[in-house]
């Protein structure tokens, strides 16, 4: 009787405690083989990306942004109900650690992101007025995105310790031409939105420099929600080496 309690109580804990996929994803490394943790994050991060549901672990591609605003000194912008794909495919690399596990930098580079959604705009963008709401479509070429990032050790309610991502600063920079699509601008006046788009296509370089961080912060900001929740369910002994 006894034993039979004790056995369903493990296997209760086991159940609970570690889910049922965690140990699985991030191969274990010592802090200081940069090979092995390269290694283990590329193979873990497609799958974390991608969204685990036995786990709640809600997916970040496609990543689904219920509103974004980009509050600019010379425009404001909102986009809503956006969905965002590409992240999945973005290579993960030059991941430093530090060794006493409170910082972490890495670099992303990505293919190409597609974003669509609804906007409202309003203001200059750079030498033209541009005003509208509508339906729009944003596809980039290559982007670079370098991540630094603070790292946390806290416990968990396993009374394990778990390692998670707080506040993180991003350096985004466009290597390739970005397609812009903004539907209805200037209530549908062909000429004006024209010249926007023109201008928006040539100067690519310029435009994104302006109108990318308020974007590129809010799906970080999810994407790494949706890490820490990952990182919740897996204690740090699991993957870290001693
Ligand atoms: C976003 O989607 C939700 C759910 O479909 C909808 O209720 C809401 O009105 C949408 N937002 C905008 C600004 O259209
Ligand atoms: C902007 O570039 C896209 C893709 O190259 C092209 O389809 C579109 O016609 C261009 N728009 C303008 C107004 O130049």
């Amino acid at each position: 009787m006894f034993h039979k309690y004790t056995f369903l109580l493990f296997a209760l804990y086991c159940l609970c405690s570690d889910g049922v996929l965690s140990n699985s994803l991030l191969a274990p490394c010592k802090i200081e083989d940069a090979a092995c943790i390269q290694k283990s994050v590329q193979a873990a991060a497609p799958k974390i990306i991608t969204g685990i549901p036995e786990l709640g672990i809600e997916s970040s591609d496609p990543l689904f942004l219920e509103r974004i605003e980009g509050d600019l000194s010379i425009l404001k912008y909102k986009f809503f109900n956006t969905t965002i794909t590409g992240y999945k495919d973005c290579q993960i690399s030059n991941i430093i650690i530090s060794p006493d596990l409170t910082n972490v930098h890495f670099e992303l580079n990505c293919p190409t992101l597609k974003m669509s959604g609804l906007y409202d705009i309003n203001g200059r963008l750079i030498i033209l007025p541009v005003e509208g709401n509508g339906d729009f479509f944003l596809t980039t070429g290559k982007y670079n995105i370098l991540v630094d990032s603070e790292l946390k050790i806290q416990p968990g309610t396993d009374g394990k310790s778990h390692l998670s991502i707080k506040n993180f600063k991003l350096k985004c920079t466009a290597k390739s031409p970005i397609i812009f699509d903004f539907r209805n601008l200037f209530n549908g006046q062909k000429d004006l939105s024209d010249a926007v788009h023109k201008f928006a296509n040539e100067s690519w370089d310029e435009v994104s420099k302006l109108v990318q961080d308020p974007v590129f912060y809010a799906c970080m900001n999810k994407i790494i929600k949706h890490v820490n929740k990952y990182l919740k369910t897996v204690p740090l002994e699991d993957f870290k080496l001693n």
